[in-house]
């Protein structure tokens, strides 16, 4: 059982690198699907610091948590609605009186989606047509949503341009594709002002150390804070294009708030455009934290993709994206993050 001391630790301080639109957040009513979540909350802080006008999360608390959600309860114009994002009815009524969706809500994990497709296909693409079809129905203005860079499958391109796909190579990855697909078609059917954020590698404060499908960065930062075990899958030279959260907080502010009406009905890359592999990354980690803890390697993970590094050009084109936190950055406020909140505590 898990209890979390200062889950709050960075909330107020962080952003110092990300201020964008905060006149055009000010008179906007914006929906956060997933805001319990790890990347949601973070989206949710930053609007909310921001003033605007009223921020609403809807999350089924699957994989998110209410202490994320606590601290906006002293907003007044914050509310939090719990349900699920399969109830299509539920989808219209969150979605009433919002100009803006941001939609976070999905079963991440790429091996989570391999032991359980049918419930990655419900919540994310079921759930996401049923939040299109809201969107559509209730006059949404624009509509932002996740993909992931898990959409590449095998395409060996590197650095990873947008056209460039391959084939998905897990059921996760086909729920994101189906993300994009079906939001292009709502784009050209009926005018619907879509923008897909690929993220790649997302990592910061707020993400869940927790349960089997944890990610590496936070594994890693609770292995060496409370000397547990540090796994590699494979040989750890497969790399990745790991990115700040601050980084994605941006990219949605963007999204949300872009003039160029090219901008819309296209995906975007979001990452930092530097990949390292994950021996790099644990010894960054290790040296940050100032531990001799060496990783125990183990067979490498069906479904994953060797290698990932993201073009961002397309990013920095229409939406204006720069990322401003670099990996080294990002992992030493992530594991100040961390051994304030979870020391000793997990
Ligand atoms: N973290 C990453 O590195 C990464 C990379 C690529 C894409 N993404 C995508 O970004 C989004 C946010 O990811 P995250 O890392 O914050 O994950 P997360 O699990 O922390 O957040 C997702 C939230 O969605 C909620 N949710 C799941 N199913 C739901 C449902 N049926 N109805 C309502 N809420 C539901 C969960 O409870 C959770 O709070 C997801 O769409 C994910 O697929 C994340």
């Amino acid at each position: 059982m898990r209890t979390i001391i200062k889950h709050n630790i960075t909330r107020d301080s962080m952003y110092e690198h990300c201020r964008f639109h905060s006149d055009e957040i000010r008179n906007k009513r914006i929906l956060v699907t997933g805001g319990a979540g790890f990347i949601g909350s973070n989206i949710v802080n930053y609007l909310l610091l921001h003033g605007a006008e009223f921020v609403r999360v809807v999350d089924d608390l699957s994989n998110g948590f209410t202490h994320n959600v606590e601290p906006f309860k002293k907003y007044k114009n914050f509310e939090f609605i719990q349900g699920s994002i399969t109830d299509e009815a539920f989808c219209r009524k969150v979605t009433s009186g919002i100009g803006i969706v941001t939609h976070q809500a999905a079963l991440g994990s790429v091996p989570r989606s391999i032991s359980t497709p049918l419930a990655t296909h419900a919540a994310n693409a079921t759930g996401f047509l049923n939040m299109l079809v809201a969107a559509r129905d209730e006059g949404v203005e624009r509509f932002v949503y996740a993909s992931s860079s898990s959409v590449y499958g095998d395409a060996p391109q590197l650095p990873k341009l947008e056209q460039n796909l391959g084939r998905p190579l897990s059921p996760y990855a086909v729920s994101k594709l189906t993300n994009e697909l079906y939001a292009n078609v709502f784009a050209l059917n009926y005018g619907l002002k879509v923008i897909g954020l690929r993220y790649f590698n997302v990592f910061g404060p707020h993400q869940d150390p927790n349960g089997p499908y944890a990610a590496a960065i936070p594994l890693f930062m609770d292995a060496v804070l409370n000397h547990k075990k540090a796994y590699i899958n494979g040989d750890g030279n497969q790399t990745r294009d790991f990115t700040y959260v601050e980084n994605a907080v941006q990219a949605n502010i963007k999204a949300m708030f872009c003039t160029q009406d090219e901008a819309f009905g296209k995906v975007y890359n979001v990452a930092v455009g530097e990949n390292v592999t994950i021996n790099q990354l644990f010894r960054i980690i290790a040296k940050t934290a100032g531990s001799s803890l060496k990783p125990v390697y183990r067979e490498e993970r069906p479904g994953d993709i060797r290698d990932s590094l993201a073009d961002i050009s397309l990013a920095k084109k229409y939406l204006g994206y720069s990322p401003q936190v670099k990996l080294e950055q990002g992992i030493h406020t992530t594991f100040d993050w961390f051994r304030s909140a979870f020391r000793n505590q997990i």
